[in-house]
Formats: C-alpha cells, structure tokens, sequence
C-alpha cells in the first residue's frame, strides 16, 4: 500500500472512516469529514464505527453551484464536492467517461439502474439518451431516493426519468407488469456488490434480456464482485469485456465489466 493513512468505506452507511492501519496507530479509526483525492481508499465494512452521510450536503453543493436545467454542470458540481469536500459512492469523473462511452454507443431507449444513490450516474446516463428514451432507477434508501429526485429535478431530467423505491430483489419480477417494459437494452448494476450475481440471474429468469442487452457492472475490483465476474467470464451466456480505472475520486485500482447478453 502506498500511503500510510489509509480509508475504508461502509456503502451500507455511505460513510468513510480513516484506517490507520499501516503503521504506529493500527487498528485504530475516526471519522474522516473531508477527504482528499491523494489518500489511498482500501475497503471494508466497518459498520457502527462509520459516521452517517449527509447527502443533503451533496444536494445542497448542486443547489449552489450547478446551473438549473444543465445536466454537465450537475455531474461537475457533484465531482468537484467529492473531490474538494466529501468522497461519496457515485460512480465519479473517471469510470463515468467509460459509462457515458458505453450509454452512447447503445443508444438505449430501456435503461435498468440498479442503486440510485443520489442520482449522480442517473443523470449522467439520462443526458445522454435519444428521445423517447426512458430510464427506471432503484433505490431501497428512502433518504437517499429523495435527494435523488431533487438532483434530477435540478437537471431538469425528470421526463427521461422514473425513480422506484425499494430492494431490486422485489421490484425486478414486478417490472414488466408494472412498467410496461418488455425487455431492456441497457442493465447499470451498481448496488450492492452481493446482489449482482443473484439480481443478473433474477432479470433472466424475468424474461427482461434479450440477445443483446448489455449489463454494465461498476466496482467490479473495489469492493469488488468475485461471484459476478467469474459467472459472466466464464457463462456461454455473456460475452463479456474488463475496463480498467480507478475507484471514485481515488487512485485505487477499479473496473466496469461490460457484459453482452448472447440469449
Ligand atoms: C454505489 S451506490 C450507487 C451510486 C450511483 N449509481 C451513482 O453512481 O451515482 C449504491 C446504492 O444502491 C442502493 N442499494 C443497494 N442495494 C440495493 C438493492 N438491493 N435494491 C435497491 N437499492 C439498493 C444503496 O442504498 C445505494 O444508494
């Protein structure tokens, strides 16, 4: 390891603590109320330990320096927070350019995310997509699915978007009756790192892939998804593709997998 003032980060709390771990002080931890894009994030779950999150900071830093109507400026907005003031579990700057890379050569017109957070990777996709074009996003947080829907407000995407809350484990087998969506053309798997693999198998037993639907799945190193990527590279059900980069706002490694449903 690199630095000697280590992080790890609870995504079930959204919040980050310092880990002294790598020299005189290990073992020992505090609370960590800005962060800095210099230190080196490891992971863990370090539960009651973790301070809570107040996403309303991140809303309110949208609030003041993100133009109303302007999706770009909200996603800068919400990058320079995380870089400047406070780490958060968006998918960030650097794996962002790889998804708006991706969202831009599907061109979806049906668009899955799973975990919403606060809206930051929904509207970054939702910018980029044609007209008629619609994206569902889940989010079981209801804390977090209403600073969502007030970032998305503030882009001005709210057409283009349909934020349900609740565990994805529940609402996948309810979205053709309840949606009216047939299939997908675009999955975003970026909830919690466990459900990946059971929520893929869930959304092909759901009939809701077709032969070419791409499932794109951020923190595929960092925490990381060893039960998903051994599943995809290896099914003759996927075709599946490794993007190397960093973890949010840190210089640890991490990855999106883009996998291509072959039916
Ligand atoms: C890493 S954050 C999402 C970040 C967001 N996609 C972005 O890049 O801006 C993960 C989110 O998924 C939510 N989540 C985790 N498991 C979930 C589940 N099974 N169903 C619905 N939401 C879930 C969490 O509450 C959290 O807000």
């Amino acid at each position: 390891m690199a630095d000697s003032h280590c992080c790890a980060v609870s995504w079930r709390t959204g919040a980050i603590v310092a880990r002294h771990d790598c020299g005189a002080n290990a073992g020992h931890t505090d609370p960590v109320h800005t962060s800095s894009a210099s230190l080196f994030f490891g992971w863990g779950c370090h539960g009651d330990h973790n301070y809570y999150r107040d996403v309303n900071r991140l809303l309110h830093a949208v609030q003041k320096n993100a133009t109303k109507g302007d999706p770009r400026s909200v996603v800068k907005a919400i990058d320079n927070f995380c870089r400047q003031k406070e780490w958060a579990m968006n998918v960030g700057d650097e794996k962002g350019c790889i998804l708006d890379s991706v969202v831009s050569e599907v061109n979806p017109v049906t668009v899955l995310e799973l975990g919403t957070y606060c809206g930051y990777s929904t509207v970054r996709i939702a910018s980029l997509l044609p007209p008629r074009a619609k994206i569902i996003t889940l989010e079981f947080n209801p804390d977090y699915a209403k600073i969502a829907r007030q970032v998305i407000a503030w882009a001005g995407l709210e057409d283009k978007i349909q934020v349900v809350e609740g565990p994805s484990g529940e609402w996948i087998p309810k979205m053709k009756e309840q949606f009216g969506v047939k299939t997908f053309d675009l999955v975003f798997l970026d909830h919690w790192k466990d459900r990946y693999l059971p929520d893929t198998k869930l959304l092909e037993d759901c009939g809701l892939l077709r032969k070419g639907t791409i499932l794109l799945a951020d923190n595929v190193i960092c925490p990381g998804t060893p039960d998903y990527l051994e599943y995809v590279r290896n099914s003759p059900r996927y075709k599946s593709q490794y993007f190397k980069s960093h973890l949010e706002y840190t210089k640890a490694e991490d990855g999106l997998e883009k996998s291509v449903f072959l039916g």
